[in-house]
């Protein structure tokens, strides 16, 4: 069983810093929560309001601020500057943490591109990086557009029966359809069926994994819970369904070898690649990563979309020129096209926005792998640092009206560069471990507004009790009971 018990408390070894010389700070000498005794910081933690907390945390204690998690000592940094530098010191600098590495494989996750580290990471990382070239995403753009058909087709008879839409699971169905089509190759249609096998399963992993990283205790290891049980479940069947996939993919390569040098879908690819002689991949790491994708690509680009719907319904005067833009891109048009999709300016800017308020990663923890610094702070090997993404990004002090959502500023309009936006707000993260999904997510996204705007009259974005969406994070943030009334643009209209 791999472990997941802390490493004794490293001690700062480096007193100045390797750039600048000045002298720096140690961790424990900056300021911090009042901690419990053995607990730290843990009681103040609501799992699913950490990154709530770290923000109220980083306001009151400053941009550099040391919390306790049980006996792990951990350095918070809000400062925008030393995020990018941290997160652009990979693979040598820093790594994913080991705690996620080992609960995951604990939990039954084979190891995949986002948990792994070293030499496997960067074998990893080029296999996923082939499989994903734009050119690759293009060619599976008809399915993508299948998709959005389904999904307006889902809203069409919502509207016609005028009941509510559940915009959480409605937008999940989608990615998980889009996913499961680009990673597998395989038509799973969830958004016409009820049964949304795969995903059911899914559901159940990220909370999970998420709740036993930030656990003091690794209670499962001595007695499990219905929901440790339910979770067993999930990953046997889930792996199942994989190991499956893949045996298809390898039938379908054998049919077809031609497919070897022209896959049709990111399995295919990673299957061929993990074939070629010396490439140290095997099967169990094709299955991580098929895993992988579904649980990356899943609920942060449905999150993020229900997050921007929300906002535009909020904000009327955006609504009103994005569905301005949507409806002349497709003017004339019978079906939407990629050309279309690059058209959406403002479509672009309000998702851009949305990201920078509502960041679906609002926090990304790293391990040291050297004695080292980040911003002004001495950090010891092995120490973890969690990077805060939504900070500095609505701090007026860098982002003119920071807490306003103003797609505008992404086009130059409004004060800010986009250049500099995007050196403040890095919702796809930075440096090597970039998010290798970001191209396949926003053509996603655009995809799915366009088929919104131009189609549908959104009547109602909101909760039921009409308040403000709260903030969930499990792994991924998530806008809680988000509800979406449309009606049928009544033009003969668009058809997408
Ligand atoms: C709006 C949608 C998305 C957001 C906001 C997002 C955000 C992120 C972030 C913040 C990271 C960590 C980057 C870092 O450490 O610097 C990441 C990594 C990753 N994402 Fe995404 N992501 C999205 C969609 C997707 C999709 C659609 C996929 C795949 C289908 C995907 C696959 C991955 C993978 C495999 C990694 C790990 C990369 C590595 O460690 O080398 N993501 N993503």
């Amino acid at each position: 069983m791999p472990s997941i018990t802390s490493p004794p408390e490293p001690a700062p070894r480096l007193s100045s810093s390797p750039t600048t010389g000045k002298a720096l700070r140690n961790i424990a000498d900056l300021p911090g929560p009042k901690r419990w005794p053995l607990l730290g910081n843990l009681p103040q933690i609501k799992p699913a309001q950490l990154h709530l907390q770290l923000g109220r945390w980083a306001r009151e204690y400053g941009r550099y601020f040391q919390i306790r998690l049980g006996n792990r000592l951990i350095l918070v940094v809000a400062d925008h500057e030393a995020v990018a530098s941290t997160l652009r010191d990979r693979p040598g600098g820093f790594r994913r943490t080991e705690r996620l590495e080992a609960i995951g494989l604990e939990i039954g996750i084979k190891s995949g591109l986002f948990g792994v580290n070293g030499e496997v990471w960067q074998r990893q990382r080029r296999m996923v990086m082939a499989a994903f070239d734009p050119g690759h995403v293009k060619a599976y753009y008809p399915s993508l557009v299948k998709c959005a058909e389904r999904l307006a087709g889902r809203w069409s008879r919502a509207a016609n029966a005028n009941t509510v839409i559940d915009l959480q699971a409605d937008l999940m169905r989608f990615t998980v359809d889009a996913i499961a089509g680009l990673a597998f190759g395989t038509d799973v249609n969830t958004l016409e069926s009820d049964e949304d096998i795969i995903q059911q399963h899914l559901d159940k992993i990220f909370p999970k994994l998420f709740t036993r990283m930030i656990s003091a205790l690794p209670y499962w290891r001595y007695f499990k819970l219905p929901s440790d049980r339910a979770l067993d479940r999930a990953m046997v069947a889930v792996n199942a369904a994989i190991d499956g996939f893949i045996m298809t993919a390898r039938l379908r390569l054998a049919a077809d070898p031609a497919r070897r040098s022209a896959p049709q879908s990111l399995l295919e690819a990673m299957v061929a690649a993990a074939d070629a002689p010396g490439s140290g991949i095997d099967d169990d790491q094709v299955a991580g990563n098929v895993l992988t994708m579904l649980l990356a690509g899943e609920d942060t680009t449905a999150n993020t979309l229900a997050w921007c719907i929300w906002l535009l319904h909020e904000h009327p005067g955006a609504l009103a020129r994005a569905t301005a833009e949507a409806r002349s891109v497709l003017a004339d048009s019978a079906a939407v096209t990629l050309e279309h999709l690059s058209r959406l300016e403002y479509i672009e800017a309000c998702m851009n926005e949305t990201m920078r308020l509502k960041p679906v990663a609002p926090q990304l923890p790293l391990q040291a792998l050297t004695d080292t610094a980040v911003g002004d702070v001495a950090v010891p090997a092995g120490s973890v640092v969690i990077s805060l993404m939504r900070h500095d990004s609505v701090d007026d002090a860098f982002v003119p009206e920071g807490r306003a959502f103003k797609p505008e500023r992404w086009l130059g309009e409004s004060g800010l560069s986009a250049a500099s936006a995007k050196r403040i707000s890095m919702p796809f993260g930075a440096g090597p471990r970039m998010c290798p999904g970001r191209y396949l997510a926003l053509q996603e996204m655009k995809m799915v507004l366009l088929t919104l705007l131009a189609r549908f009259d959104v009547s109602f974005v909101g909760t039921a009790d009409g308040r403000e969406p709260a903030e969930r994070l499990m792994f991924a943030m998530a806008p809680v009971g988000l509800q979406m009334r449309l009606t049928l643009r009544d033009s003969a209209g668009v058809r997408l």
